[in-house]
C-alpha cells in the first residue's frame, strides 16, 4: 500500500495507551505523576526504552551532539527530505504522564500503524525526541531543539548547568547519549508535534482537536535583589536592608501588571531562593525567577519595561541594589499554513470537532518552525491541568490526536 489510498488507516489506541503507561513507570511519583528530568538516570531509562521500541519497529535511530534522538523509517524515495514528528520525554520535577511523552509515543504509534498495514510512504518518516524541553533541570527550555535549529550555539547548550553545577555535556556523556551526529538542521518536508493542550479551552468547549496556528512569546528573567545580612533578633526593623521588604511590593505590582495586560498576559514566580537561607538571618540575596508571556512580542516588550521600572522603584525605597538578567527570549511564532491545513484536513476527514488556537505553552516546534514547515495538534487535558502530577487526558482523545497526526503526515506525503 502507498500513502495514496490510506484514508481508512487508523492507529491502535490501546497500544499507544499502554506505551504511555509503561513509559510513566520510569520516574513515577507517589502521587501518580513522573519525575524524569533531563539527562538523569530516569531520562536515560526512558530513552533506552524509546530506542528499543523504535528499533523493534524497524527504525534506524541516531543521536546528535545535544542528545536529540531521530528514529527513521525509510521511504520509497530516500533522497526526499523527511517528514518528522515528535516532542520530548523529559518532565518537570512534579510532571505528569503526557506532557511531551504523548508527542513522542504518538509518533512511534504512527510508525507501528504504517508497519501493520504495510504502507510505504514516499518521504522517510522520522520520530524525534528533543533534549531538555522543560528547562526545569537546565535552563532555558527547548534547549535541544533550540541548538539544533541554530537559536543557540552548541557550546552554549553543552555548558548549561543544573543547580549542582553539572553541565549538559557531562550529563549527556554520563548517560551515553552524547551523539556523533552534528546538531544542526537539514532539509525537512514538514514537522508535526502532537501534545496535550495543557490548558482548559478544548475541554471547556467540548472540542476534540486543537489546530495550533502559533505559540505565544515567552520571557524568562532572573531577578536578583541584594540585601545586607543581619541578626533576626537584634536588628531593629527600621534599620534593616531586607530584600524581602522590596519583593513584597514588586510581586504585588507585577501581578497588577499582568492584570493590566489581561486576558493574554501570564506572570509566574516559580522559584524564589533566599541566600544564605538561614531562618534567623536576614537574607543577603534573593533570587527570583520570573516567567512572563504574551502572544504579542511588542506587548511583552512593554511589560518588560514596566517590570524594570517597578523593580527600580521598589528597591529604591529600601536602598537595595538589584539586577534583572534575561535568561530566555522565545519569539511569538506563526506556524506554516500548509501544515495547519494538513492538520485541519485530517481532523475533518476523521470527523473530529476542531478549532484553531494559539499555544500558551512553549514547545520544541517553536524553534523547529524557524527552519521547517511546522504545525501542532492539541488534544484536551483534564481540568486544564499540566505541570502537575495529576495531569490526565482521555484515552479516546489520545487515540484521536494520533490519528490526526498520522493523516496530517500522510496528507503532506501524498501532496
Ligand atoms: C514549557 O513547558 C513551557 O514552559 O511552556
Ligand atoms: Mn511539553
Ligand atoms: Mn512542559
Amino acid at each position: 500500500m502507498t500513502s495514496a489510498n490510506t484514508s481508512s488507516l487508523r492507529i491502535a489506541g490501546d497500544r499507544l495507551w499502554s506505551s504511555l503507561m509503561e513509559m510513566a513507570e520510569i520516574g513515577k511519583t507517589a502521587r501518580g505523576g513522573c519525575n524524569r528530568q533531563a539527562l538523569t538516570d530516569e531520562d536515560k531509562q526512558g530513552r533506552d526504552l524509546f530506542v528499543a521500541w523504535c528499533e523493534a519497529a524497524g527504525c534506524t535511530v541516531s543521536a546528535d551532539a545535544m542528545g536529540n534522538l531521530f528514529a527513521r523509517r525509510a521511504g520509497i524515495d530516500n533522497s526526499l527530505p523527511p517528514i518528522i514528528c515528535g516532542s520530548h520525554l523529559d518532565t518537570q520535577p512534579t510532571g505528569g504522564k503526557f506532557d511531551g511523552v504523548y508527542g513522542v509515543l504518538a509518533g512511534l504509534e504512527v510508525i507501528h500503524a504504517l508497519n501493520d498495514h504495510g504502507v510505504q510512504t514516499r518521504h522517510p518518516f522520522e520520530v524525534v525526541c528533543w533534549t531538555n524541553e522543560e528547562g526545569a533541570r537546565f535552563s532555558p527550555a527547548m534547549l535541544g531543539s533550540g541548538v539544533w535549529a541554530g537559536a543557540f550555539d552548541l557550546e552554549y547548550g553543552h555548558n548549561r548547568t543544573d543547580k549542582e553545577g553539572k553541565t549538559v555535556q557531562q550529563e549527556l556523556q554520563r548517560i551515553g547519549y552524547l551523539g556523533a551526529v552534528e546538531c544542526r538542521p537539514r532539509p525537512l518536508r514538514a514537522a508535526f508535534e502532537a501534545h496535550i493542550e495543557q490548558g482548559p479551552i478544548l475541554e471547556q468547549e467540548g472540542i476534540r482537536i486543537g489546530i495550533v496556528n502559533g505559540v505565544q512569546a515567552i520571557g524568562w528573567y532572573d531577578l536578583i535583589i541584594q540585601g545586607v545580612p543581619c541578626h533576626a533578633g537584634t536588628t531593629p526593623m527600621e534599620v534593616r536592608r531586607d530584600p524581602f521588604m522590596a519583593l513584597y511590593g514588586i510581586l504585588d505590582k507585577l501581578y497588577q501588571l499582568a492584570d493590566d495586560y489581561k486576558p493574554w498576559a501570564r506572570m509566574t514566580f516559580g522559584d524564589i531562593r533566599a541566600e544564605p537561607g538561614a531562618r534567623n538571618t536576614v537574607p543577603e540575596r534573593l533570587l527570583v525567577t520570573v516567567d512572563m508571556r504574551h502572544p504579542d512580542r511588542r506587548q511583552l516588550g512593554n511589560m518588560e519595561q514596566a517590570m524594570q521600572a517597578i523593580v527600580s522603584n521598589e528597591c529604591g525605597k529600601f536602598g537595595l541594589d538589584w539586577e534583572i538578567k534575561q535568561e530566555f527570549d522565545a519569539p511569538a511564532i506563526s506556524f506554516d499554513q500548509d501544515c495547519i491545513n494538513a492538520v485541519r484536513n485530517a481532523a475533518d476527514a476523521l470527523g473530529y470537532s476542531s478549532k484553531e488556537m494559539v499555544s500558551g505553552a512553549g514547545h520544541d516546534s517553536v524553534y523547529v518552525s524557524g527552519v521547517a514547515p511546522t504545525s501542532m495538534i492539541f488534544i484536551p487535558c483534564e481540568g486544564g491541568l499540566s505541570h502537575n502530577e495529576a495531569e490526565n487526558t482521555g484515552k479516546e482523545d489520545v487515540e484521536a490526536g494520533c490519528n490526526v497526526l498520522l493523516h496530517a503526515m500522510l496528507g503532506i506525503d501524498a501532496g
